[in-house]
């Protein structure tokens, strides 16, 4: 039977030091599955081993099916759980490797056609009789998922079980596991620290930091409406360009994000997530930008909604259907704690000494170009022939493009950014812009 399993503000510490898990409080459907996303370090695997009744709940509770389960051993919680390591017995071939639960569950019974039924769903029936030794690590992660199944378990407990893997394996695993678990609809908890496996794979996917929940929501909401700065960051490839930003607001002209050496005018009437922003003025903000929220054009071609900034070409990363372009827009990049271990690492800034970015804008385009609030116009051209790449980037803008746009490093380009795409989060990460309802082709 698949089961409903309820956390209630569950804690974690080991021995003495700090907390591990933090007042977490999720409710994960029956049948649903759920995918536990966050750095490294950050408690889901925590998480995962007081569910499966591998670590005691310091406090809070767990329910399954509504009945507290704290007190509960894990045989009699019924779970399987699937590890990174996938911990098959050497000395066992596949066959008594899948059947070992069941012989374990009850010795006497005949399990032979339970494992042969569990071998031809994960389609190794012909490794039946093989050791682990003579597996790839694909194969021998299925014989675990095997093992894990034939028992027919009240719910599926998976810790990271395609880390190991290569990309290619683990792309095609995915979407076996995928497959699957919807099949046997059983209730899956999965952990991963790849955001792009916690997209594909779950219904729903809870993101944790630092042994706290942030937001457990669908894929497309978690990556349309973070509820935080981290969420933002932590989901979605490239990762969202986030920048430091003060809001003006004079009584007498028009509200516009100040991001350091450019601004983004707001255009009137104002929309309801910008009225919000009215009250934020003076006040240090973090503004987000998606790579798809921006695009390489002149402002004679802004859209309504679309307005114009500019950024110099820090360099292009040609991917064959589009091409990333890393730009240096002039203004400071916001930092958030946390994020690191799991992504790969951005390069270093560094400010160049004397007038710094906007100074090489300016030489750069013969003194012509509009910073600040004065628009780029559109007879300047799309890219001026600059000095060899610097050897550190300082871009602080991505932005996802065709892979025919021709941009040459150290040119200027005019941006227009989409403001119904722009994300901004008060001092303290929380997302202000934009309300739900404003986010195009979000349903529900
Ligand atoms: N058995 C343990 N004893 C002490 N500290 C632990 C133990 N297991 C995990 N921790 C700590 O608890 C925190 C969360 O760990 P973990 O749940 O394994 O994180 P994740 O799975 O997200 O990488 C980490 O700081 C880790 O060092
Ligand atoms: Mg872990």
């Amino acid at each position: 039977m698949t089961r409903a399993i309820t956390l209630r503000s569950v804690g974690k510490t080991y021995g003495r030091a700090s907390r591990a898990v933090d007042r977490f409080s999720l409710a994960v459907a029956p049948g649903e599955f759920l995918v536990l996303l966050g750095p490294s370090g950050c408690g889901k695997s925590t998480v995962l081993r007081m569910i499966a009744g591998l670590e005691d709940v310091t406090e809070g509770e767990l329910l399954l099916d509504g009945e507290p389960a704290n007190h509960l051993s894990p045989r009699e919680r019924g779970m399987a759980m699937v590890f990174q390591n996938f911990a098959l017995y050497p000395n066992m071939t596949t066959r008594a490797n899948i059947g070992f639960p069941l012989k374990l569950e009850n010795p006497r019974q005949d399990s032979a056609e339970r494992v042969e039924s569990t071998a031809r769903m994960l389609g190794i029936e012909s490794l039946l009789d093989r050791y682990p030794g003579q597996l790839s690590g694909g194969e021998r992660q299925r014989v675990a998922m095997g093992r894990a199944i034939s028992r027919h378990p009240s719910a599926f407990l998976m810790d990271e079980p395609l880390s190991n893997l290569d990309a290619k394996l683990r792309n095609h695993l995915r979407a076996e596991i995928a497959q699957l678990t919807a099949e046997l609809g059983v209730t899956t908890v999965y952990v991963t620290h790849d955001q792009s496996e916690a997209m594909s794979l779950g219904d729903r996917v809870a993101v944790m930091r630092g042994g706290v929940l942030q937001q457990v929501s669908t894929p497309r909401e978690v990556y349309a409406l973070p509820e935080n700065v981290f969420v933002a960051a932590f989901i979605g490839t490239p990762r969202i360009s986030l920048l430091q930003a003060v809001v003006h607001a004079p009584l007498d002209g028009p509200m516009s994000i100040d991001l350091g050496r450019q601004r983004l005018a707001l255009p009137e009437p104002l929309s309801p997530d910008h009225q919000l922003l009215r009250i934020q003025q003076g006040r240090p903000l973090i503004v987000g930008l998606r790579s798809e929220a921006v695009r390489i054009a002149p402002p004679s071609q802004a859209r309504p909604g679309e307005v114009a900034l500019s950024g110099i070409v820090e360099h292009a990363e040609y991917q064959g259907h589009e091409a990333l372009v890393h730009l240096d827009t002039g203004s400071r990049p916001a930092v958030v704690p946390d994020l690191e271990s799991a992504r790969p690492r951005q390069a270093p800034r560094r400010r160049r000494a004397g007038g710094g970015v906007f100074e090489r804008l300016r030489q750069r385009a013969g003194g012509s170009v509009a910073v600040l609030d004065k628009p780029v116009t559109d007879t300047e051209p799309y890219a001026v022939r600059g000095p060899d790449r610097p050897a550190v980037t300082s871009s602080d803008l991505v932005v996802r493009t065709g892979p025919d746009l021709r941009v040459r490093t150290g040119g200027q380009v005019p941006l227009l950014v989409d403001l119904a795409h722009l994300y901004v989060f008060d001092h303290s990460g929380r997302r202000i812009c934009p309300l739900p309802r404003d986010v195009p082709g979000l349903d529900g």
